[in-house]
């Protein structure tokens, strides 16, 4: 098949973009793809393209922006139920950590996670997977952590293997019991930072290896905060799981800095993420690393919080910085990277090209898939997006309404545009 008549092809070519290095689009004009058998084979102008392959299938960008589906590096989509109730409360001035520590918060999610079964739990999650795949997200990380007990922590990454086996979204896997710690530890949240260590890793080793037979294992990731698990706790189950070949991300600086960054950096973790409270030190040291920096701006916005990512001081500082969404039922049920990026522009202060270099390709990079996803080159896989507009700082610009005319995943096309309404 041959995509043709993109007003921009944004190839995002080139690999991660670090630093200030970060917005570069590597547009072409007039441009047109290649794919075949699910992947990239060739870039390039319209007319030369059309000319080499006149045989081929044909699908018209009509004038609209190409570009690489969005990756999402930093979502909790499965869970089960909802916290509109507390959503009330925090508008009327409760704050998150004051409702967690009351027993609500991730705990009530958790609640209702632990009675749902594996079905429900799928088809719970199925509609917003596919929510995000209309709004362009072509692949997306999720988390487990509504269990925080190992039967229903495995009973998620099982309906997660699920709904990536379902498609068209494809997932990438997160292993999260250090989320919270569980109402009957509560007194003694060190046993349960014990059992993370002594027994839920290494039996997800195993589990993995029968459920996900020579899949690449998932990240073991930390809520390292305030009433969840310290420094200390952190620096022990994200050790644990690195000599257990796990790779790791972690939760920090989203409401306080406990050290959480620096700890990332010095343990070479994949990612650092949410980044609100990150100090000058935190900032220089992430910078000088291959931590990736990811930004979360949708929670800031859904907790009506002022302050976010100092963005512009670790493109300073050198940083990799990703965008994500964070989707999740307490901070920010946000399905759409569009709005990520519309809210990256205003409160990271980044340009249209930076988000969107943060959303795809840096993104890719974030969950170790850069080789694969994130950008327009041949050998990739064909995720690719047409969106309804000529000019990619429509991305940005616009917010609240969806601008994916076409999601390509695999190179099977998906119309996902609303189109009219007619009257009858
Ligand atoms: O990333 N910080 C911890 N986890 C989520 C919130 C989860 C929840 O409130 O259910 C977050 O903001
Ligand atoms: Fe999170």
């Amino acid at each position: 098949m041959l995509i043709h008549s993109a007003s921009q092809l944004l190839t995002l070519a080139g690999g991660p973009q670090r630093g200030e290095a970060l917005g570069n689009l590597g547009i072409i004009e007039d441009g047109a793809v290649l794919i075949r058998e699910g992947r990239i084979v060739e870039v390039g102008r319209s007319a030369a393209l059309r000319a080499r392959y006149a045989d081929e299938p044909l699908l018209d960008a009509e004038g609209c922006v190409v570009m690489p589906g969005f990756v999402d590096p930093h979502t909790h989509l499965i869970w089960a139920g909802d916290r509109a109730a507390e959503f009330e409360m925090k508008m009327a001035g409760r704050h998150y950590l004051e409702i967690l520590a009351a027993g609500g918060g991730i705990l009530s999610t958790v609640r209702a996670t632990r009675t749902a079964s594996l079905e429900s739990l799928i088809n719970q999650t199925r509609p917003r997977l596919m929510r995000m795949f209309a709004h362009g997200t072509t692949t997306a990380e999720a988390k487990t952590g509504y269990g925080l007990q190992l039967s229903t922590e495995l009973r998620l990454l099982q309906a997660l293997l699920k709904l990536d086996a379902e498609g068209p979204l494809e997932l990438a896997f997160t292993f999260l019991a250090a989320h919270a710690i569980p109402p009957e530890y509560e007194k003694n949240p060190q046993a349960y930072t014990d059992l993370i260590c002594e027994t839920m890793l290494p039996v997800l080793r195993q589990w993995w290896e029968t459920q996900a037979p020579g899949r690449e294992l998932p990240f073991v990731d930390v809520f390292c905060e305030r009433g969840a698990f310290s420094l200390e706790q952190t620096r022990q189950i994200l050790s644990r799981a690195r000599e257990l070949g796990f790779p790791i991300k972690v939760h920090a600086d989203e409401f306080e800095n406990l050290g959480g960054t620096s700890l990332a950096v010095e343990l070479g973790a994949v990612s650092a993420d949410h980044l609100v409270k990150t100090s000058e030190a935190d900032i220089l040291r992430l910078g000088g690393s291959d931590t990736v920096a990811v930004s979360l701006p949708c929670t800031p916005f859904g907790l009506a919080e002022c302050e976010y990512t100092p963005a512009q001081k670790l493109l300073r500082a050198g940083a990799i910085l990703a965008l994500a969404t964070d989707c999740n039922p307490g901070t920010a049920w946000c399905e759409s990277m569009q709005f990520a990026i519309a809210l990256a522009c205003r409160s990271l202060k980044l340009t249209p090209a930076q988000a969107i270099a943060a959303a795809t390709i840096n993104a890719a990079h974030a969950i170790r898939r850069a080789d694969r996803i994130g950008s327009i080159e041949p050998g990739k896989q064909a995720d690719l997006l047409i969106l309804s507009v000529a000019d990619y700082r429509h991305l940005g610009y616009r917010f609240g309404t969806n601008l994916v005319r076409k999601v390509i995943k695999r190179g099977r096309v998906y119309s996902v545009d609303v189109g009219y309404y007619e009257a009858v």
